[in-house]
């Protein structure tokens, strides 16, 4: 049993393979948090709440005397503002009288069989899970919290949301919700978040934990290119194989609220949820609002083990559909080709190319539809731009099938221009605050998705030309951030829930789109990576990286974004040289190396290239095809990370360990260097392994501890690969 319970029910015990989570009703009904880390034999380990009178900490109802006990001090699994507990809180809650204290007493539990799907929005799911449902007590506002504990089995995860439901006579305000907190006894701890910006994201930054408040947050109105919904607290000294580490992970694609606090006495708090700025929602007698789901995933065994549960989970236990468990398909996307710059004929031609070097799906990007020649016009009108197509788009994609491709389209779904036929007719539909200038970006408004209207004239129109051609791929962006969040349905009391109703918005149109076209495939994207976050991984199994294709700044790109996302889930594509967005030159073989870390594909213009280039395509296209299960299911390895400026390793090891596929790329070349040799991970010592190139045998031990010599490279920007194969089963 995952979930073990005293038979006092004050001791609360949940175990995965390799951690333990405790906590305990105290007998006055707060609940602390007593211990989450290594797996232990024994719940009982309530020692470690030590009680110590502390100056300027006040004392709850019932401890007038006992002055050791204090919310300021205890750790807690919820901790909530206006009672004395001065750290991040979890819940704000505003009664008709104007106060926001609230204060959190058990009242009952229950344990059970599954994981509950949370409603509207997205969540890991598993059969084989079991959930702690804890209810906790609010005795003068009459609001009930429940916080929820799911362990999926095979995993070294625990999933927390939490659900508030008003169960008094009143109207009250939620004024802050977050999903999760989570106390420790120290302080110890490197904090590691991924931080960037466009064309730059999700760096992986990690520093020692320092006095005070650190956070990681969004208020743009999605995830973002600048901070990633993901935190994880480390031992100083963690590596990649060694060390504690704690992650969490919001499955959540909007404003978002990370924060961590070294306490005056040294302990760690740290709370996750929808961001609190400019949020309200207003609970009625009777409702109820959840709060997304926080994955937490322990490892004692170093950062690869945090990010191996985090890739099984998330492949397997959070994306959906066919494409979740089948390797997706090569793809050329003609936006680095065109831009908007196509006909008909361009685009035959292109996929005549693209169809004789191996690629299996063509997109068709911005540009198709309304009068959209410039990123001046257009969307809401998605209407296939028959003239600039030549015909129809089920025509158009019939040609391609003929050529035995696969038909994909780009939308933009949450945007509307001004100069578009629907903001003419519905002037009111995007957001906007009366009185104040709407704010454009990419010339470009944020249509109103808290509105059930709006959404279904996007999916009506959506629907029309899904219905009118043989598309079997779809990629969804959104080109700009929120500003001027005020919706014109919403009486003033609940402007405060727009940008979550936009966020659930968005959901409910995704969720209804993947359930009347289950077969296409979703690819999400944001002006590249902007909303790459697990919670639109369960509607969109991969999602565009970053706009920037540089194979050099991809390297930091897909490092940090691999520390939680599946390697499966990050479109990556080869591209021009010099490239677009750094002007830099690579080899073709590197951008390829590269971009065989993810779901792979090209960008660029095939018409433009060489013979050669072609047929080293072609070559790298076949190599993809024989390799990409080990890419789509391996477990990935990093082996040396690109922040050093130097160079970059990393091995995809076949779940059998049958199979090994080792890259490494010389980022800098300085004249008479060093010989360089990496070891590798994750092999089966037992085995003997062969090199497919040299027919150099090693065993995995050897390649454990000794490892591979890379030979002298010349030039930046060189990619070395090895496929490894083993020479017997076990
Ligand atoms: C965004 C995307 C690009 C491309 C353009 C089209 O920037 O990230 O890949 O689709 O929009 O306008």
């Amino acid at each position: 049993m995952a979930i073990s319970i005293d038979k006092n029910n004050t001791l609360f015990k949940i175990d995965t393979a390799q951690s333990s989570y405790i906590l305990k009703i105290m007998p006055d009904g707060l609940v602390a948090h007593v211990y989450y880390g290594s797996w232990v034999d024994s719940a009982d380990v309530s020692y470690l709440l030590r009680f110590v009178s502390r100056s300027f900490s006040g004392n709850p109802e019932g401890h007038f005397l006992d002055k050791a006990y204090s919310q300021d001090t205890l750790p807690q699994e919820l901790g909530t503002y206006g009672v004395g507990d001065y750290r991040p809180d979890s819940l704000r809650i505003q009664l008709p009288n104007g106060a926001q204290a609230c204060n959190f007493y058990y009242r009952s539990h229950r344990v059970f069989q599954g994981k509950p799907p949370l409603e509207g929005l997205p969540a890991t799911y598993g059969e084989d899970a079991q959930t702690l449902a804890l209810t906790l007590w609010d005795k003068v506002s009459q609001v009930e919290c429940t916080l929820f504990y799911s362990v999926i089995a095979g995993y070294d995860a625990i999933i927390r949301s939490m659900q508030v439901k008003n169960g008094s006579d009143d109207t009250v305000y939620l004024n802050r919700a977050l999903s999760c907190s989570m106390d420790f006894d120290h302080s110890d701890f490197d904090l590691i978040t991924l931080r960037g910006r466009w064309g730059g994201e999700r760096q992986l930054v990690r520093n020692p934990l320092h006095p005070g408040i650190q956070s990681v947050e969004s208020t743009r109105g999605t995830s973002s290119h600048h901070y990633n919904p993901f935190l994880c607290l480390c031992d100083h000294q963690a590596t990649e194989t060694t060390g504690d580490c704690y992650g969490f992970s919001l499955v959540y694609s909007g404003n978002f609220l990370g924060q961590v606090e070294q306490t005056q006495l040294s302990n760690t708090r740290l709370v996750l949820g929808i961001h609190d700025s400019g949020f309200s929602w207003q609970l009625a007698p009777g409702d109820t609002f959840t709060a997304p789901e926080v994955v937490m995933v322990f490892s004692d065994q170093g950062l690869g083990h945090l990010s191996h549960t985090y890739h099984g989970l998330y492949r397997q236990h959070l994306c959906r559909g066919p494409y979740r468990d089948t390797p997706r398909p090569v793809l050329l996307n003609n936006w680095e080709a065109t831009y908007f710059d196509f006909t008909r004929e361009k685009i035959l031609s292109l996929a005549t190319k693209a169809r004789d070097v191996g690629v299996e799906l063509l997109v068709l990007d911005d540009g198709w539809f309304g009068k959209r020649n410039d990123d001046t016009s257009s969307l809401g009108d998605w209407v296939v731009n028959e003239e600039k197509l030549s015909g129809s788009l089920g025509a158009l994609t019939a040609d391609i099938n003929a050529l035995g491709l696969k038909m994909g389209l780009w939308f933009e779904p949450e945007m509307v221009s001004e100069d578009s036929d629907l903001y003419r007719a519905h002037p009111d539909w995007c957001l906007q605050i009366p009185g104040r200038y709407k704010q454009t970006s990419r010339c470009q408004l944020v249509l109103d998705f808290s509105r059930r209207e709006v959404q279904d004239a996007i999916y009506d129109q959506l629907c029309a030309v899904l219905d009118g051609a043989n598309i079997e791929y779809v990629k969804w962006d959104m080109n700009r951030h929120l500003t001027d969040v005020w919706s014109a349905t919403l009486p003033a009391n609940q402007q405060g829930e727009v940008a979550h109703r936009y966020v659930l918005g968005v959901y409910s149109l995704l969720d209804r789109l993947l359930n009347r076209y289950p077969h296409i495939l979703w690819e999400g994207c944001s002006g590249g990576g902007g909303r790459f976050d697990p919670g639109m991984l369960y509607y969109t199994p991969q999602i565009w990286t970053s706009d920037n294709t540089d194979a050099i700044d991809r390297l930091t790109i897909q490092e940090g974004t691999s520390l939680v996302y599946p390697p499966s889930t990050m479109s990556a594509h080869v591209s021009a040289c010099p490239n677009h967005q750094t002007h830099r030159s690579t080899p073709l073989e590197t951008r390829g190396a590269v971009a065989f870390t993810g779901s792979f594909g090209y960008e660029l213009d095939l018409g433009a290239l060489s013979p050669e280039e072609l047929d080293t395509i072609a070559q790298q296209i076949a190599r993809y095809k024989h390799l990409r299960h080990l890419f789509a299911t391996g477990v990935y390895h990093r082996l040396r990370s690109p922040q050093s400026g130097k160079d970059a390793a990393w091995c995809y090891v076949s779940q059998g360990k049958q199979q090994v596929h080792f890259t490494y790329i010389q980022i800098h070349k300085v004249a008479n260097s060093p010989l360089v040799r990496v070891r590798l991970q994750g092999l089966d010592e037992g085995l003997q392994y062969k090199d497919e190139a040299t027919g150099a045998i090693y065993s995995g031990r050897v390649l454990h501890c000794i490892g591979l010599c890379i030979p002298v490279l010349q030039g930046d920007a060189q990619a070395y690969t090895v496929v490894l194969q083993a020479t017997t089963k076990r």
